[in-house]
């Protein structure tokens, strides 16, 4: 039996990733977007929506069975767009009689009072408390997040850094894997965390990122008070016994470079 899932947040890093997990899977994937590309391929069906007008939610919701929510506003109005959002996308799949919403949400939102991770919490329950079926999903930072992190950074002769700070992250594609095998018409509740392979520093991170790109620059403790940062130093944001990703930061990181400097090649040509 075809099972039509409607992807949310399709165009972002895990949205990316999802895509063609769940195509492989053999779901009939509707990607949306608040702006869908016009040449997305056939792979799947694009659809514009936007979490905070409405645009397209109750249409698109309609003949759909399964909702992998991925769309977020990390930057923008978490409010609006992570709870407002979440909580018009439910209703509209309770009237819809969705079988399944996979929550996808962020380990240690419970326990790091950060303003982003609230509205993450908030979201939760909002899932938690709907009619709909639902799975809530929980994962570490992707690797890509971490090194886009550092990249803005190194800009800088000196890295002053919350060196103390704890992570555990994961290749976005192995985080997809786990979120894609949810997106079935059976709903599983809030379901084990998915993290990365090892726990390590800010100054783990920074060091290897430092020697995989080559470069010198010393690295600085920045002390960063407050219960925020004392949640990521406690290891809130990890998940030790939920190691679900096999690639390691630094081999990530060398991918990474070989792919930057194959580009650069090509620049060059
Ligand atoms: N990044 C991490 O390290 C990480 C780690 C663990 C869990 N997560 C969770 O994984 C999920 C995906 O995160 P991500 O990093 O892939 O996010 P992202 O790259 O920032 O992508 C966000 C997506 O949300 C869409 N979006 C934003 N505002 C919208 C609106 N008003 N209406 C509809 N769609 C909207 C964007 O699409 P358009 O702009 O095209 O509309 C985009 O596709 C989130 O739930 C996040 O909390 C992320």
């Amino acid at each position: 039996m075809s099972c039509r899932v409607l992807l949310t947040g399709a165009t972002g890093t895990l949205g990316t990733a999802l895509r063609p997990r769940l195509c492989d899977a053999g779901r009939e994937v509707v990607a949306a977007s608040r702006s869908p590309p016009t040449d997305g391929g056939t792979d799947v069906e694009w659809t514009a929506l936007d979490l905070v007008d409405g645009t397209g939610i109750r249409d698109i919701v309609a003949d759909i069975d399964v909702i992998v929510h991925a769309a977020t506003a990390p930057q923008g109005d978490t409010e609006a767009v992570d709870v407002r959002g979440t909580e018009r996308l439910l209703e509209a799949a309770a009237d819809a009689g969705v079988s399944n919403v996979v929550y996808v949400s962020i380990v240690g939102v419970d326990e790091i009072p950060y303003s982003y991770y609230e509205h993450k919490l908030a979201a939760e329950r909002a899932v938690e408390e709907s009619p709909v079926p639902s799975t809530i999903v929980r994962a570490t930072q992707f690797h890509s997040f971490v090194h886009d992190i550092l990249e803005t950074i190194a800009r800088v002769p000196i890295w002053p850094l919350p060196t103390g700070i704890r992570l555990q992250p994961i290749d976005v594609d192995e985080a997809a894997a786990a979120i894609a095998d949810r997106a079935t018409p059976d709903a599983a509740g809030r379901v084990p965390d998915v993290g990365g392979p090892e726990i390590l520093t800010v100054r783990d991170l920074a060091e290897t990122y430092r020697e995989v790109r080559g470069l010198r620059r010393p690295i600085v403790r920045l002390p960063l008070p407050g219960s925020v940062a004392a949640g990521f130093r406690s290891g809130a944001a990890c998940c030790p016994d939920r190691t679900v990703g096999t690639t390691t930061w630094e081999t990530w990181l060398e991918d990474e470079n070989r792919d930057r400097d194959r580009l650069a090649a090509d620049a060059n040509r």
